[in-house]
């Protein structure tokens, strides 16, 4: 880390998080299939140059049609088609970013034995950009050991191979197995485009408990004193850490209706006292407490029982009560020894300066207060760190370091906290 780190650019701040880059899209032969389609769309609409390559059994499920309407560019299975143009390696070796969604038992095996009889295989051949399989199959065929060691196989040679989702399969059976959300899938493999090596698998056996979202402290049944966090920082970090590896329990307060990220536990509370609860239960069983939600610090001090009217006996004022601190009260479990002494503690800070002193200042002083490992630190205004999808600030680190987190989505600002919170866990398990 270095010692002063720069504030970001005001020009990078602007930017967007990353140019229009050209994607493949494979589609294997499942029911889940059709859901490409909206991942198709998810990239489109972000600008980018999208191209679908299913497979024969995939089109039984989608038809060609519709992958060509939307992704506006010719769409083909075989090898024989469009000969002079040599899609075959052409495709592969342009692409910036292969996602085969969903991949199925079948495509896993034959990319392993490094099959090239269609065009979606010979793609994944020639490609030497980041390639994302999403895996989708029944519960038996994803814990089948065929499936077990393939997906091995592929993450040992840099395949990008993401935990599916539980949840409801084709017909009536549920488990592990179902393909990711298609937005998720978007958001993690836009994260390859802004940083490649954004998931390494280093967090396999970490179990990291990850807060998100803003609590809400009620005034009567219809009202409440909250907060604008839309819960997008917090459940990137939930989403992330599970794809590194991680057995991951998110306490969600409110957010704006996001989907439950896939392999992770969710928790949802709604207000501080629900989440000191919540965190409380689960912090003596993690490695790292991440707290990326914005708790609010007071509650109105009596919630009314029925809604207050207006013009007969509203009050003036509503008398407050300080909450508890959630932060300050896991470091101090692990001072006096009821969470292990080697879990790592991250705090964030959504911080203003002003006449006194700039944000890293105050950063700096809740660091301090606080008595957190890592505190990441948010410039927050206007369009800034709530409820966007981007977001940038600062790293500071009880050992006194200081990084610069760049500008970029709340995916890539996962990525650069989770490499510090693993750095963290492992040096501990030395
Ligand atoms: O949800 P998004 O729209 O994506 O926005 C993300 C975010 C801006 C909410 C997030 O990046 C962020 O900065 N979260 C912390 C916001 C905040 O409440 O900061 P704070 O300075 O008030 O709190 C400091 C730390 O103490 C935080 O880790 C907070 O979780 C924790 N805290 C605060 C109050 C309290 N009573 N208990 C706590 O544990």
């Amino acid at each position: 880390m270095s010692a002063s780190p720069q504030a970001p650019s005001a020009q990078a701040q602007s930017a967007p998080a990353v140019p229009h880059k050209r994607i493949v899209v494979g589609v294997a032969g499942g029911i889940a299939a059709y859901k490409a389609c909206t991942l198709v769309r998810y990239f489109t609409e972000a600008g980018h140059h999208v191209r679908v390559v299913p497979t024969e059994s995939a089109l039984e499920f989608v038809g060609k049609a519709t992958f060509e309407a939307l992704s506006g560019n010719p769409v083909h299975t075989g090898v024989f088609s469009d000969v002079p143009q040599v899609p075959h390696v052409r495709l592969g070796q342009d692409a910036d970013l292969v996602v085969v969604a969903p991949a199925t038992a079948d495509l896993m095996a034959r990319a392993v034995s490094g099959r090239a009889d269609d065009l979606l295989t010979a793609t994944l051949l020639t490609a030497r950009c980041p390639v994302v399989f999403a895996p989708a199959m029944h519960t038996e065929m994803w814990e089948h050991p065929a499936t077990v060691a393939n997906v091995a196989t592929l993450r040992s040679r840099g395949t990008i191979v993401l935990e599916p989702a539980s949840g409801r399969l084709t017909g009536k059976d549920t488990g592990a197995g179902r393909l990711p959300d298609p937005d998720e899938i978007g958001l993690l493999a836009t994260l390859l485009l802004e940083r490649a090596d954004a998931m390494p698998r280093d967090l396999e056996g970490v179990r990291v408990l990850v807060s998100a979202g803003g609590t809400r402290e009620p005034l009567d049944p219809v009202r409440f004193l909250g907060n604008r966090s839309s819960g997008k920082q917090g459940y990137a970090l939930a989403r992330l850490a599970a794809q590194r590896g991680a057995d991951v329990v998110l306490v969600s307060g409110y957010t704006t209706g996001l989907a439950e990220p896939a392999g992770v536990d969710v928790v949802h509370v709604k207000t501080a006292e629900d989440m000191q609860s919540a965190v409380t239960k689960h912090a003596p069983q993690c490695d790292a407490i991440v707290m990326a939600a914005a708790v609010a610090d007071f509650r109105p001090t009596t919630t009314v029982a029925s809604k207050i009217k207006k013009g007969s006996g509203e009050p003036d004022s509503v008398a407050l009560t300080k909450n508890p601190d959630i932060l300050a009260g896991i470091v101090e479990s692990r001072r006096a020894g009821r969470i292990p002494a080697s879990s790592v503690v991250v705090g964030f800070a959504a911080e203003t300066g002003d006449a006194q002193g700039d944000v890293l200042t105050y950063a700096r002083a809740k660091l301090e207060r606080k008595g957190c490992d890592l505190l990441v630190v948010n410039a927050v205004g206007e369009g800034k760190a709530f409820e966007v999808d981007h977001n940038d600030g600062w790293l500071l680190a009880a050992d006194g370091s200081e990084s610069a987190l760049e500008h970029g989505s709340k995916s890539l600002m996962a990525s650069r906290v989770l490499d510090a919170v693993a750095r963290l866990v492992h040096s501990g398990r030395e």
